[in-house]
């Protein structure tokens, strides 16, 4: 390959100038020029979809997005049905209508989604609406706004068909009656438990899409908002690059940016895992000021479908349906 057909070759891959004199594309020059090697059409590499996602829950979230694909859904469809499935078994603390509720016993939900476009849609602080996915994408595709927030959201969610489901989980009520004897508010969560549900999807024709939704930190002040429905926060997805997307407590990811961080990463040629590392550093280095404890771990995949993640603790794990199978992958993690 000639000095300026590799420019142009890896220009079309997203990677800017500056990348190439820095020398920072290497490693994904590499592995584009492996799987050239190994000659590969596209549709041999795609053909299965790809779908990750947080925490076990990620194992019939991907099984749902898997199956729309082969139901001739894109990655978009992929990263809606995966989530859906699991805001609408209304058995999670953390997910959808039956997540514990903030500490004036509301629950409001969170929950964003983007496309290989680059569009994006999200919805935060919404209340009584079983599929907040579902309306962020509505969002993303019926609106020209990326974000709409609590009273808004729910307006536009019915207008858009939904309907407002009052509902509470058993546990949920109980959770909130054993707090209110306390009322403390201790914002430590998810050191060896599950939150919020991240997904990233990629199709058969190589695209790629996410979504990621919660009830957020429980007991929560009122208004309270995390990092899940924010864009670059608690997802961000490069269609030349790839995706990122996390669980934990949502403040410590905001400081971060940590999703567009991990793509921008994996933009210079870090492997997925690789990217994921750095960024529990950056949210480490970040919220060093802060005396309470927090879990963070990330997801990712490239372009070439290698995914990886990465945590703060122990106990952090994702799923994985690839060519096939759908498995659980303990993550690497910081504090050993
Ligand atoms: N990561 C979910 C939240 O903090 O709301």
């Amino acid at each position: 390959m000639t000095q300026q057909n590799r420019r142009s070759f890896l220009s079309k891959l997203g990677l800017s100038a500056a990348a190439l004199s820095l020398g920072l594309i290497s490693k994904a020059e590499d592995r584009q020029f492996a799987a050239t090697r190994k000659r590969k059409s596209k549709k041999e590499i795609f053909k299965g979809g790809l779908a990750v996602s947080t925490w076990n829950a990620g194992i019939p979230a991907n099984e749902a997005a898997i199956k729309a694909m082969l139901n001739g859904g894109n990655a978009v469809d992929m990263a809606e049905q995966g989530v859906r499935l699991i805001e609408g078994e209304l058995t999670h603390s953390t997910v959808g209508l039956s997540g514990f509720p903030d500490r004036d016993g509301f629950t409001t939900l969170d929950a964003c989604i983007m496309a290989p476009s680059g569009r994006a849609g999200s919805v935060c602080f919404l209340e009584k609406i079983k599929h907040p996915v579902t309306v962020a994408r509505w969002v993303m595709e019926r609106t020209p706004h990326v974000m709409l927030v609590g009273e808004g959201a729910q307006k536009f969610a019915l207008e858009q068909g939904m309907e407002l489901l009052d509902f509470k989980s058993e546990d949920a009520v109980k959770a909130y009656k054993e707090w209110l004897i306390k009322s403390e508010y201790k914002p430590v969560i998810n050191i060896e438990n599950h939150d919020t549900i991240g997904m990233i999807t990629q199709d058969s024709k190589g695209d790629i899409a996410g979504s990621c939704t919660t009830s957020g930190l429980a007991f929560k002040m009122r208004g309270r908002v995390g990092d899940s429905p924010i864009i670059g926060s608690g997802l961000y997805v490069d269609n030349l690059v790839g995706a990122a997307t996390g669980s934990g407590l949502g403040e410590t990811v905001l400081r971060a940016c940590s999703a567009f961080l991990i793509v921008e990463l994996m933009r210079n040629g870090a492997h997925p895992s690789e990217a994921c590392e750095e960024a529990v550093k950056r949210v480490e280095k970040i919220n060093s000021f802060m005396t309470d404890d927090f879990q963070v771990g990330f997801i990712a995949i490239n372009k070439y479908g290698e995914h990886g993640a990465f945590s703060r603790y122990r106990g952090f794990n994702y799923a994985a349906h690839q060519n096939g199978k759908n498995i659980l992958i303990d993550s690497e993690y910081l504090l050993k």
